[in-house]
């Protein structure tokens, strides 16, 4: 295990957790089973990282482009989402996590779009962990549908031109009130965003690792941020 002591701890890690066909695949088994083994790796993530005192964590867990697969796969991966959001209100209550979910939720069938409301709510009080599940997201539909709310504020007059900057953008997004991710972690060793977080990833540390999603541990993590601490942040500036 790698040794933290004195090490900054990340206030916000976003995760990009890729490689569940290529679990399986390497078994014979079906695509599905490793998205299955994903949702497990999930959970014990979200319970190592409140441990770890993380703020926020959060998770790409189904893209605006994910549409694009197999009817099977698409199904499969909605009633594991449906399965995992009851065991999710369980485990939020026992970690003190709060959960909060970003993207376009209109287009899911209502029973999920009702299971996603009712966790934000009932662990709305919770002061640990929050923990940010990004469905049916994707960065441009995002900034898209803030820019979309910000226009129709100012027809309205409830928002003027003259006051749009960078701030009052952010606050039309879905991660409004988050800080921006200090460190992204990608599995299975892409090395490309995915449409993930566009704006809020503008100066995150990137660590990519080979490890595949379901097979992410608490070590793995420890090394992300071991790493992340060798990083010198400049944010465009110069080094003191
Ligand atoms: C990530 O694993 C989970 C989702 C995108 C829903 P993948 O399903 O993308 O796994 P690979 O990339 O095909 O191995
Ligand atoms: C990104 O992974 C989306 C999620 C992890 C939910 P993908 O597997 O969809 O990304 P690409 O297709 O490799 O870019
Ligand atoms: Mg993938």
């Amino acid at each position: 295990m790698a040794d933290l002591t004195n090490m900054t701890i990340p206030r916000h890690v976003a995760l990009i957790l890729d490689g569940n066909g290529r679990w399986a695949k390497k078994r014979g088994l079906p695509r599905t089973m490793g998205h299955k083994e994903g949702c497990k790796t999930v959970e014990k993530t979200v319970e190592i990282a409140a441990r770890m005192g993380i703020q926020y964590l959060t998770v790409y867990g189904f893209s605006t482009e994910n549409w694009k697969r197999s009817s099977e796969e698409v199904g499969a991966l909605m009633q594991l989402f449906r399965f995992y959001m009851v065991r999710l209100l369980k485990i939020a209550s026992q970690n003190n996590v709060r959960v909060k979910m970003i993207g376009d939720r209109r287009r899911f069938d209502q029973d999920i779009i009702d299971g996603i409301n009712r966790l934000e709510e009932e662990t709305k009080e919770n002061t640990g962990l929050t923990f940010v599940i990004a469905v049916n997201y994707g960065g441009r539909d995002e900034i898209t549908r803030a820019a979309a709310r910000l226009a129709a504020d100012c027809v309205a007059g409830k928002a003027a031109v003259s006051s749009i900057n960078e701030e009052l953008l952010a606050s039309y997004l879905d991660t409004a009130g988050m800080p921006d991710p200090d460190l992204l972690i990608r599995t299975s060793g892409e090395i490309r965003l995915s449409n993930y977080l566009l704006w809020q990833l503008a100066y995150t540390e990137i660590y990519v690792t080979d490890c595949l999603w379901p097979d992410f541990s608490q070590e793995e993590l420890e090394k992300a941020i071991l790493q992340y601490n060798s990083r010198e942040r400049r944010f465009g500036g110069v080094k003191a």
